[in-house]
C-alpha cells in the first residue's frame, strides 16, 4: 500500500496504534455471542472449543459457589478464594471475565501475588481491608478499603490484600480474562526448583535458610 502523503500514513499508523492497545486490554473478543466452553473437546485454541450452541443450558452461564462464605479461620493465612474461571463457570469461555470470591478471617492475608493476564478491580462487601501494588518503578500505591469501596489492580503487577478490621471480611475481584492465573511469590520463587544457587545469591541468605523456604513454599 502506498499513502499520497505522510501525514495520511501517521494517521493510519496512530489508528493502527490506538486499535491494537484496545485488543490487548484483554482476552480476545469473542466472534459470536458466546462459546460456552466445551472442556471436553480435545481441539487446541487458546481457550476452549465452543460447544454445540443447541445444547447450550441457562446453568452454562451461572455459578452458585458464591452463596455461602468460607470459613477462613483455619485456612493459611487466615484466607480463602473461591474462583469463578471459565473451568468452573463455561460461559465465560472467549469473553475475557471472571471473578473471585475472597473470605478473609481477621488479620487474613492474600499475600504478595500477580496475575500475568488480567487487571483486577477489588470490590469490598464486608469488613476494612488494606490493599496495595507495586508498580515497575518500584513504587507501592496502597490504601485501606470499607464497605463498599472498590480499587484497581493493574495487569501484571505484584498485590496483596490484608484483612486489618478485626473482623470477617468479603470481597470479590472482577478480573478482565477468563483465566487470569495466579503467581504466589512464595511459591514461584522457592517451591518451583529454580536452583539454590540462584536464590541464595539473589536474596543474600544462607544455604540453610534456602533449604528452609524451599521446604515451607513447595507445594
Ligand atoms: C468440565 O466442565 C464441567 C462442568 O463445568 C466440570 O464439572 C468438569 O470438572 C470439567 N472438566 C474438566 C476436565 O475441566
Ligand atoms: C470456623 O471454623 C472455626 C475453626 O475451624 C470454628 O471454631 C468456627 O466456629 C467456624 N465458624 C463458622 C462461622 O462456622
Ligand atoms: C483450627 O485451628 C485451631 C488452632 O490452630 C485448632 O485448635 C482447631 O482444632 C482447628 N480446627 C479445625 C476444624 O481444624
Ligand atoms: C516512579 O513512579 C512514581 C509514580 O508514578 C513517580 O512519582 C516517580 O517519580 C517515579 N520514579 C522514577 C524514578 O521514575
Amino acid at each position: 500500500m502506498a499513502y499520497r502523503t505522510p501525514r495520511v500514513a501517521l494517521i493510519v499508523i496512530m489508528f493502527l496504534i490506538a486499535f491494537s492497545g484496545c485488543a490487548l486490554a484483554a482476552d480476545e473478543d469473542p466472534l459470536q455471542d458466546f462459546c460456552v466452553a466445551d472442556n471436553s473437546s480435545h481441539s487446541i485454541i487458546n481457550g476452549f472449543a465452543c460447544k454445540d450452541p443447541s445444547s447450550v443450558k441457562s446453568d452454562d452461564f451461572t455459578f452458585t459457589g458464591f452463596r455461602n462464605p468460607a470459613n477462613a479461620t483455619n485456612a493459611t493465612n487466615g484466607f480463602v478464594p473461591t474462583a469463578a474461571t471459565v473451568q468452573q463457570l463455561p460461559g465465560l469461555n472467549t469473553l475475557g471475565l471472571s471473578i473471585l470470591r475472597s473470605d478473609f478471617a481477621p488479620d487474613g492475608l492474600n499475600g504478595p501475588h500477580v496475575h500475568p493476564r488480567a487487571s483486577e478491580l477489588f470490590f469490598v462487601v464486608q469488613g476494612k481491608i488494606e490493599v496495595g501494588f507495586v508498580t515497575s518503578n518500584n513504587t507501592l500505591f496502597s490504601k485501606t478499603l470499607e464497605q463498599g469501596d472498590v480499587f484497581i489492580i493493574p495487569r501484571g503487577l505484584v498485590h496483596f490484600q490484608h484483612n486489618i478490621g478485626g473482623t470477617a471480611a468479603v470481597a470479590f475481584a472482577v478480573f478482565n480474562s477468563q483465566n487470569s492465573g495466579v503467581e504466589r511469590l512464595q511459591n514461584t520463587l522457592f517451591g518451583s526448583g529454580i536452583p539454590d544457587v540462584v536464590l541464595q545469591k539473589t536474596f543474600q541468605l544462607d544455604m540453610g535458610t534456602v533449604d528452609q523456604l524451599k521446604k515451607t513454599f513447595t507445594p
